[in-house]
């Protein structure tokens, strides 16, 4: 409750002290005349210019697109928080509120745009971090006030779902999105732009949540999945028969808390001993093994219950080379198409809510600036 009340405190005195600075310092962020509102009918057009902000977590990113081409997606990561073993949620929202304003800068001039180009502003509103998810939607609104642009308030998830977009417009409608990452672990059926439901969703830990808390128990670093990934590959992964949670279950939830108990109940009882190299491998390999293997089994079985022959994977733990092996082997198996992004867009971004930020925008939907974010995690948001 402290950490909230200090964001939102963060939050109003930098939407104040932003909105002055920008509109005293005219040159820096392009337009010669302060215009508040003046351009806030302008029709958003296939040709027009967006600009994207993400800040839902710890990543600060900002995107520009020009029409549908992506000319620049800066992200800011906050590595400091490696040395905490995880997020800590007050110190990421300030580093937010330092760094955003560079990363927007960067990413004008790594696209040669000035923000007097810009015809519009998408920005992440849920769901995540609350003292993070207000430092980017206030400057976002303090930019749009300033410049007088339309602004449209963005799900992330929404953003993660559509990231495959960015790269790519062959994909087929419906198709099946696995959005899994340290936060995330859910099923989407997806329609079109407008349409898409949850039809599973993990019921405890996410899938990078378990990796990461896994690997913590072993005493590897901070996030665990890039290190599991690694030792795994010189592992047995049928050495320890974890337990894949509801597997045979008839519904398209997750759940992995389990697993992480099954881990550390078999270092203290069955080794007795920490272990040593080469059963940590085998235990990286065979945990990395019962994640994998749950997520592609329900992931196939959904694309064939809904009739998808398109899947995309997106979000941190998209990056697990054995995940993206295991799924690609099967799904081309039974004749689907996987589509991952690049891990740039993978990964928090601000290009994935320019994504669908702009087909929001090209359908008429905007944001009034008065838009309240919204906090909490995607486990409790998007139950089916
Ligand atoms: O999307 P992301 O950068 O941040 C959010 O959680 O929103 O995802 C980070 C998660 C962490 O839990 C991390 O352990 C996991 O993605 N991750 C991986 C790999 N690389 C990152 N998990 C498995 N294998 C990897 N190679
Ligand atoms: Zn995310």
């Amino acid at each position: 409750m402290e950490h909230f009340r200090l964001a939102i405190y963060d939050s109003a005195v930098f939407f104040v002290f932003l909105y002055l600075r920008v509109a005293g310092e005219s040159g820096r962020f392009g337009s010669a005349h302060i215009h508040i509102l003046s351009n806030i009918m302008t029709t958003f057009t296939q040709d027009s210019t967006l600009l994207a902000i993400e800040s839902s977590c710890d990543e600060t990113s900002a995107a520009l697109f020009v029409g549908a081409e992506l000319r620049s997606n800066i992200i800011s990561s906050q590595m400091f928080h490696t040395t905490f073993g995880g997020i800590v949620p007050e110190l990421a929202s300030r580093a937010h509120v330092q760094g955003i304003s560079a990363v927007v800068r960067e990413a004008l001039q790594t696209s040669g745009l000035a923000m007097s180009d810009v015809d519009a502003i998408a920005v992440t509103q849920r769901p995540g971090l609350a003292g993070s998810l207000v430092v980017g939607a206030n400057f976002a609104k303090g930019l749009a006030l300033r410049y007088g642009l339309p602004i449209v308030a963005v799900d992330h998830i929404e953003g993660h779902i559509y990231s495959a977009f960015i790269e790519n417009h062959d994909i087929a409608f419906p198709f099946l999105a696995l959005i899994v990452s340290g936060g995330h672990t859910s099923l989407f059926h997806v329609e079109s732009f407008e349409r898409y439901s949850a039809i599973g969703s993990t019921r405890d830990d996410a899938a990078g949540e378990a990796f990461d808390k896994i690997a913590k128990l072993l005493g590897l670093g901070y996030p665990g999945g890039i290190h599991i990934d690694r030792l795994a590959k010189e592992g047995n992964p049928s050495a320890i028969a974890f337990p894949r949670s509801m597997l045979r279950d008839d519904s398209f939830d997750f759940s992995f808390s389990g697993l992480k108990t099954a881990v550390r109940t078999y270092c203290q009882k069955t080794l007795q001993h920490p272990p040593n190299d080469q059963q940590l491998r085998d235990i990286c390999a065979s945990a990395q093994e019962a994640i994998v293997e749950v997520l592609v089994h329900k992931t196939l079985r959904a694309a064939e219950r809904h009739q998808a022959r398109d899947i995309v994977v997106a979000g941190g733990v998209a990056a697990n080379s054995r995940l993206r092996a295991l799924l690609r082997e099967r799904a081309e198996h039974q004749g689907r198409r996987v589509f991952i992004p690049a891990m740039a867009y993978c990964t928090d971004n601000a290009a994935m809510i320019g994504c669908i930020g702009r087909e929001k925008l090209l359908h008429g939907t905007k944001s009034p600036l008065t838009f309240t974010i919204g906090v909490g995690s995607l486990r409790a948001q998007y139950r089916p």
